[in-house]
Formats: structure tokens, sequence, C-alpha cells
């Protein structure tokens, strides 16, 4: 967990709004490249250490230009841009699979994953799908597909307690406006920030299955990933083949109800973690009895809150000075219990912190990547918020305090609240989409990714109740740290 920070883009959700009268284009053209001038930056090292002289033939690197604003043609002034992807396309494909993972997670990295065999816990195992044509793209705005410029270091501010009164807030707000226009300044093409939302990405995805020909996409999108192609679906329902949506992260829902669910999501968490320490007799724990969890971590967070827990290394500790701030110790065990938790690691942290060291908890300070800035540019173009204001925020944290049984304090709506506050230009609102069409929902009520009261037409799904009840190890998808 050490290192571990909550990445503004692990768990969203947001309004969006498909464009109106697109421009009719001409025929999107793709251009294959040479793979080995488009190794994906988050790949390059593992490349180079693999001393391959070849490449797999089912590996194909393409760029395509397309328009910046899609109301206006590519042809005019300053309205193109590059988007990069990858493929892995077997000798007579079936058809063709879009993947697009959440976030910023690189997406034409995983084709090159996938030809490689390099497989990983966080990718989906394709095995089965190789008869496909399989289309990772970058989305525009990060990595190979024009990505944004910014000065690192206007990001940091952002990262700390969430406000505490209205100065504090105004003050947060001007450190977001900084980086909206430290983005402004240094991108290409000039304008760039105002295009970079999930409507025109959308439109994206269309430009690519024009260009390979293909009538109908499938379409598996995971966390954000699958909010883009539950849009790609709304926008274009005649292309909708087969489409699979994990970790669901819904459009159009209420900006409180978003915080209420973050909260609950994590409290779902740490009572699997609680769970999980009842199940497994290697828990420092185990004997404790059921709430032991929570309890433990209310001791730790006591002591965090008096400033007496440290955070260094434990061989370390007898000269420690460095001490574990709330937030911090809040920020990591939300950001640990979602995804896929590690409830060995947790358990451990834990164990640590009731010695008086919360090392496993601590990232220690350090400026944010250059990726945070990519997300929160697509989750602020996405998200039209109803109250900007200080009094707004304040009635998202009451809606926080009236769930957070725990004191466990973050929330990433709570966060995208107050920086898509500072985004220069308007969203228009919309409602929840209406998608026409049977999908495969993958969802989980422990997960904070996961909202299992959405997508369910007809009727309202509650999340599991008792999270003691769902089962973990690693058959349930849990990370075991020994391995
Ligand atoms: C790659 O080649 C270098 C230089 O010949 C060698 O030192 C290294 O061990 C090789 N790596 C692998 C993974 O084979
Ligand atoms: C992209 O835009 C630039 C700047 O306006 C222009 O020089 C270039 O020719 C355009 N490229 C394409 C493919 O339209
Ligand atoms: C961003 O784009 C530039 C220019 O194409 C490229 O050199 C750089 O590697 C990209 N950055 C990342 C992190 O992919
Ligand atoms: C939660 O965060 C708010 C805003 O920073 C703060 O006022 C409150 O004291 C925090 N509560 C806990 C339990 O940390
Ligand atoms: C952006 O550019 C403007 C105009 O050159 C300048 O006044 C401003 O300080 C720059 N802001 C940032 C955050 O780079
Ligand atoms: C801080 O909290 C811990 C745990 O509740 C307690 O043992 C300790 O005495 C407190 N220290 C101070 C200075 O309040
Ligand atoms: C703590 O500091 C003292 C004095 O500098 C040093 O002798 C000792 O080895 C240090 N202990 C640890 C555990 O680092
Ligand atoms: C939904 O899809 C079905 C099958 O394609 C079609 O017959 C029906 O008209 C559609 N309904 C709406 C409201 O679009
Ligand atoms: C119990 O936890 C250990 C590691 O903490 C893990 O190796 C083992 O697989 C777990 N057992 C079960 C039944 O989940």
């Amino acid at each position: 967990m050490a290192g571990h920070t909550l990445t503004w883009f692990h768990a969203l959700l947001f309004a969006a709004s498909t464009l109106a009268h697109p421009c009719p284009l001409s025929v999107a053209h793709i251009d294959f490249a040479d793979c080995w001038t488009q190794i994906p930056t988050v790949l390059i090292d593992t490349i180079a250490s693999l001393n391959l002289t070849t490449l797999p033939p089912e590996l194909h690197c393409s760029r395509l230009n397309v328009p910046l604003d899609y109301s206006k043609p590519m042809s005019a002034p300053n309205n193109n841009i590059t988007l990069g992807m990858a493929m892995y396309r077997p000798q007579r494909p079936k058809g063709v699979l879009y993947y697009c993972p959440g976030g910023t997670d690189p997406g034409a990295a995983v084709a090159w994953q996938v030809a490689l065999g390099l497989n990983s816990d966080s990718m989906p195992n394709f095995d089965g799908l190789l008869d496909y044509d399989l289309l990772f793209m970058d989305i525009r705005g990060q990595w190979s597909s024009n990505n944004l410029s910014v000065d690192v270091n206007t990001l940091a501010p952002l990262v700390g307690a969430y406000p505490s009164n209205e100065n504090e807030f105004n003050a947060f707000h001007s450190a977001a406006q900084l980086v909206f226009q430290s983005l402004q300044n240094m991108s290409s093409p000039p304008g760039a920030l105002s295009h970079l939302g999930t409507r025109e990405t959308v439109q994206d995805y269309e430009q690519v299955r024009i260009a390979l020909g293909y009538e109908k996409i499938n379409f598996l999108g995971s966390s954000y990933g699958s909010y883009r192609n539950a849009q790609y679906a709304a926008t274009f329902p005649e292309r909708v083949g087969h489409f699979a949506l994990d970790a669901v992260t819904p459009h159009g829902m209420d900006m409180a109800d978003q915080v209420k669910f973050d909260i609950m999501a994590v409290n779902r968490g740490l009572l699997r973690a609680d769970a999980y320490c009842q199940n497994n007799d290697t828990c420092p724990f185990h004997d404790k009895g059921r709430g032991i969890v929570p309890k433990v971590w209310q001791s730790i967070l006591a002591r965090a809150i008096n400033g007496t827990l440290i955070a260094c290394d434990p061989s370390a500790a007898a000269n420690c000075t460095t001490y574990i701030r709330p937030w911090e110790i809040q920020e990591a065990l939300a950001g640990a219990l979602s995804g896929q938790p590690n409830f060995p690691l947790i358990l451990e942290a834990l164990a640590l912190a009731t010695t008086g060291n919360a090392a496993l908890f601590f990232a220690g300070s350090s400026v944010p990547p250059i990726v945070e800035a990519w997300g929160v540019v697509e989750l602020c173009s996405d998200t039209a918020l109803a109250d900007k204001s200080y009094a707004g925020y304040q009635k998202l944290l009451e809606v926080a305090a009236s769930v957070d049984t725990y004191h466990i304090n973050q929330s990433i709506s709570i966060l995208t609240q107050l920086v898509c506050a500072a985004w220069p230009y308007t969203v228009p609102a919309q409602p929840p989409l209406k998608l026409n069409a049977t999908m495969l929902l993958i969802t989980a009520s422990f997960d904070v990714d996961t909202y299992v009261t959405v997508y369910s037409p007809g009727q309202k799904r509650l999340p599991i109740q008792n999270p003691y009840n769902v089962p973990t190890g690693l058959l349930a998808g849990d990370v075991d740290s020994s391995g």
C-alpha cells in the first residue's frame, strides 16, 4: 500500500451528452505504422528487457487523424488530432472487439501485452477471443493520442485534506483554476482542452469502426471504460454488437447520491476486510471476533488525529519524526479497499499500525503524475455540476458524514466537485442513458468502483446487505499478497 494514492479516476461516474450534429466526414483512413516506432511509453523498459528481434505478426499499430472538434471539418485551422491505437489481428477475424480499460489506463499497451503474452492481474484474459480483431485505443488527450501537457507542480495543492472552511474552499478553487490554465497554455493544438470529453471519444470510436469497415462492434469496458462504451451504445445504437460493462460507472447520477454511494462502498469494503479476517486464521486479529477490523481502524485513526502515529520504515521507527495525517491514512485505506482489495496486505498494514507505525499506509509526499491531470480533464469535460458554490460543497460533506460510519471521510465525487467547479467550459447536463440493447453488466457490492443500484431497468436492485455473505479469498477475486 505504500506508494498507493487514491487516483482521481478510480471510480467515476458522471453526466455527459452526445453531440447533436456531428459534421459528415470523409471516410476515415487508418495508417498502420511500424510498431517499433510506437512502443507504448509504459512498456518501453519491458520491451527493451525482452531483447526482441521481431514482433508478433498479429500486432498492428496505427494512427488515425480525427477532428478535434467534431462540429467542424478536420481541415479547419487547428482542428485535427492524431489518435494512437494498437490491435491484435488474427488471419480471419470473426469480428471486432474493442477493449477500453478504466480512467487514464493506457489502452494501446494492452494490445502489446496480449500479443507478447504479458498477461497481468489488472487486465482481462483474452484467451478464447484471439480469433477476433482486438482494438485498443488510447483515449484522446492521453498517452499516444495527442497527450496534454501541464506543469505538474500546479497539481500539488490539490492533494490533501478537503477544505474545511470557505477560505480553504476558495484557495482550492484558485489552485484548480491554475491547473486548467497551465493545461491550456501548454497543450496543443490551441483549444484542445475544450474537446476532450467522452462526447468526442465515442465519435473517435466510430471513426475507427468506419476505418476498419465493420458494421457492428463488440465492446468490453472496465470502470470508466464502461462509461465510454455505454455512451457509445447510446450514441450509435445500430452499431452495438455484444457489449460488456465491467465495474459500471453510471451516467447522470446526482452528485449527492454519488458521494453517498462512494462512502457506503468503502464501508462495505471495510466489513469485507473484517469478514476476510474471520475466515482466515493468518489474520493477526483472527481470534478477536467479528467487528474487530473496524474497531482497530477506529483506534488507529484516533492516533492519527492526535498526531502520534508514526510513518517510517519499522527498522528506523525508533528515530522516526514523520507522523501520518488523518487524511493520508483515510485516503490510503479508501484506496486500498477499492478495485481488487488486497485483504492480507490491508490487515498487515492495520496490525503494524496498532504498534504505532503507519508506514504501510504512508505514500509520502510527491508531485502527482501527469495522468492525474489527464483524468481530471476528461472527468470535468463529462461532469455537469448542479451547484459549484461553497454551500453546494458543504451539502456534499453533510451527505458524506451522514453515512460515514467508520470516519473514512473519502469520496472521489467530493474531489470531483471541488476540482471541476473550476473547469472553464460549460458542460451540458445529461439524464441517465437509455440503452435499448441486451448487455452484460458486471458489478460487485463491495467495490468502490461499482454501483449495483444502477443499470437495472424496471427494477431497483439493492447492494448486498451483508458483506459477510460475500465470498472472500483468491477465488472471489481478492488479490493475495503472496502472489
Ligand atoms: C538482453 O541483452 C543484453 C545484452 O546482450 C543482456 O545483458 C540481457 O541479459 C538480455 N536480457 C534478456 C532478458 O535476455
Ligand atoms: C492538422 O492541422 C495542422 C494545423 O492546422 C495542419 O498544418 C495540418 O495539415 C493538419 N493535418 C491534417 C491531416 O489535416
Ligand atoms: C506524449 O506525446 C508525446 C508526443 O507524441 C510523446 O513523445 C510522449 O511519449 C507522450 N507521453 C506519454 C506519457 O505517452
Ligand atoms: C472529514 O473531512 C472534513 C473536511 O475536511 C473535516 O472537516 C472532518 O473533520 C473530517 N472528518 C474526519 C472524521 O476525519
Ligand atoms: C498561462 O499563460 C498566460 C498568458 O501567457 C499567463 O499569464 C499565465 O500565467 C499562464 N498560467 C499558467 C498557470 O501557466
Ligand atoms: C493518542 O491516541 C492514542 C490512541 O488512542 C493514545 O494511546 C495516546 O495516549 C494519545 N496521545 C495523546 C498525546 O493524546
Ligand atoms: C537512532 O539514532 C541514533 C543516534 O543517531 C543511532 O545511534 C541509532 O542507531 C538510530 N536507531 C535506529 C533504529 O535507526
Ligand atoms: C429497441 O430495439 C428493438 C430491437 O432492435 C427494436 O425493435 C425497438 O424498436 C427498439 N425500441 C426503442 C424504444 O428504440
Ligand atoms: C489466508 O491468507 C493467506 C495470506 O494471508 C493466504 O495465503 C491464504 O490463501 C488465505 N487462505 C484462504 C482460505 O483464503
